[in-house]
C-alpha cells in the first residue's frame, strides 16, 4: 500500500500539473504515492489509503466536473471518515466558490482536511508549482 493516493481530473492539464507537483512533495518527504486519473480510480483506492489528495478544477458554473469527478465524490461518501485529505484544483474567472462548496461537502462526509482547499488560477507558475510541492510534503507528513 502506498502512503498517499493522489486522484484528479484535469481537462486542460492545469490540475494535472498540480497533482504531479504534489507527488514530488510526497516523494521529497520520503513517502510513497500512487497517482491516478479519476476515470481509473476506484472506491477501493480510497478505502485502502491513509492519506488522499483529490483534485478537480472549477467547471460548469462553480461545480466539480460532472461526468467523472462528481459521481466519484458521491461514491466515496462513506469511505473518507477520519481520512486526512487535501483538496486541490485550478480555476479561471471565479472566486473559488466550487472549492468552498467541495470542502464543506467533504467535511460533512467526515474527512479531515489538512488545510483549506488549495487553489491556483489557471496554469501554475513556478511559485504555484513550489506551493504544490509543499502541500504534497505537508499531506505526506500529516
Ligand atoms: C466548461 C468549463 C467551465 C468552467 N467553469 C468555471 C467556473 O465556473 N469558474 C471558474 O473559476 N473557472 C471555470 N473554468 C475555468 C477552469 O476552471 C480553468 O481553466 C482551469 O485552469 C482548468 O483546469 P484544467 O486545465 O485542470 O482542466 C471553466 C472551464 C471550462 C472548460
Amino acid at each position: 500500500m502506498k502512503d498517499v493516493m493522489v486522484i484528479y481530473w484535469s481537462g486542460g492539464g492545469n490540475t494535472k500539473i498540480m497533482a504531479e507537483s504534489i507527488c514530488k512533495g510526497i516523494e521529497a518527504a520520503g513517502k510513497t504515492y500512487e497517482l491516478k486519473e479519476v476515470g481509473s480510480a476506484t472506491v477501493q483506492d480510497v478505502e485502502s489509503c491513509n492519506r488522499l489528495a483529490l483534485g478537480c478544477p472549477s467547471m460548469g458554473a462553480e461545480v466539480l466536473e460532472e461526468s467523472e469527478m462528481e459521481p466519484f465524490v458521491e461514491a466515496i461518501q462513506g469511505s473518507v471518515k477520519g481520512k486526512k485529505m487535501l483538496l486541490f484544483g485550478s480555476y479561471g474567472w471565479g472566486d473559488g466558490e466550487w472549492m468552498r462548496d467541495w470542502e464543506e461537502r467533504m467535511k460533512s462526509y467526515g474527512a479531515e482536511l489538512i488545510s483549506d482547499g488549495f487553489i491556483l488560477n489557471e496554469t501554475p507558475d513556478q511559485s504555484g508549482i513550489d506551493e504544490s510541492i509543499e502541500f504534497g510534503t505537508q499531506l505526506a507528513n500529516a
